[in-house]
C-alpha cells in the first residue's frame, strides 16, 4: 500500500480544518512546483502556549494529511516547542509518505514556520532557530517560473 493507515486516516477526516479569528499568529506558503497553497492559523496564550492551531489548504491529499498532523502535533507546545515539529518529524507520526510526496510535508512545516513568525513579530519575541520565511506568500518577491 502507497500511504501508511494514518495518512489515509488524517486524509479522509482531518484535524483542524479551519480558520481562526483574530489569530495570534497567520502563515501562508505556497509551493511553486505544484501550486498548492497551504494556511496555517496559530492561537497563542499570554504563556506563549499554542492554544488552538487550525490550517486551510488547497493542497494534494499529502498536505492535507501532514498538515492535520501537524496541527495536532504543535497544540499545547509553546511557541519554541513548535519548532520541534519538522516534517521529519510530522512524517514519522504518520508512519512515512512515499517519497515522491515529500515536499508536501515541507508546506506544513513551512506554513507553521511562518505563523510563528508572524506572532513573533507582532509579539517583539525570538523563537530560536525560526529563519524569516521565504514563501510567505504575502511578500510581493517576484515568483520565479520554473
Ligand atoms: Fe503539492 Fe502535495 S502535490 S503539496
Amino acid at each position: 500500500m502507497m500511504y501508511s493507515e494514518k495518512v489515509m486516516d488524517h486524509f479522509s477526516n482531518p484535524r483542524n480544518v479551519g480558520e481562526i479569528e483574530n489569530a495570534s499568529g497567520v502563515g501562508t506558503v505556497g509551493n511553486a512546483k505544484c501550486g498548492d497553497i497551504m494556511r496555517i492559523y496559530l492561537d497563542v496564550d499570554e504563556n506563549q502556549v499554542i492554544r488552538d492551531c487550525k490550517f486551510k489548504t488547497f493542497g494534494c491529499g499529502a498536505a492535507v494529511a501532514t498538515s492535520s498532523m501537524a496541527t495536532e502535533m504543535v497544540i499545547g507546545k509553546t511557541v519554541q516547542e513548535a519548532m520541534q515539529v519538522t516534517n521529519k518529524a510530522v512524517m514519522e507520526a504518520l508512519d512515512g509518505l512515499p517519497p515522491v510526496k515529500v515536499h508536501c510535508s515541507l508546506l506544513a512545516e513551512e506554513a507553521i514556520h511562518a505563523a510563528l513568525w508572524d506572532y513573533a513579530e507582532k509579539n517583539h519575541i525570538v523563537i530560536e532557530g525560526l529563519k524569516k520565511p521565504k514563501n510567505d506568500i504575502h511578500e510581493d518577491d517576484p515568483v520565479e517560473e520554473e
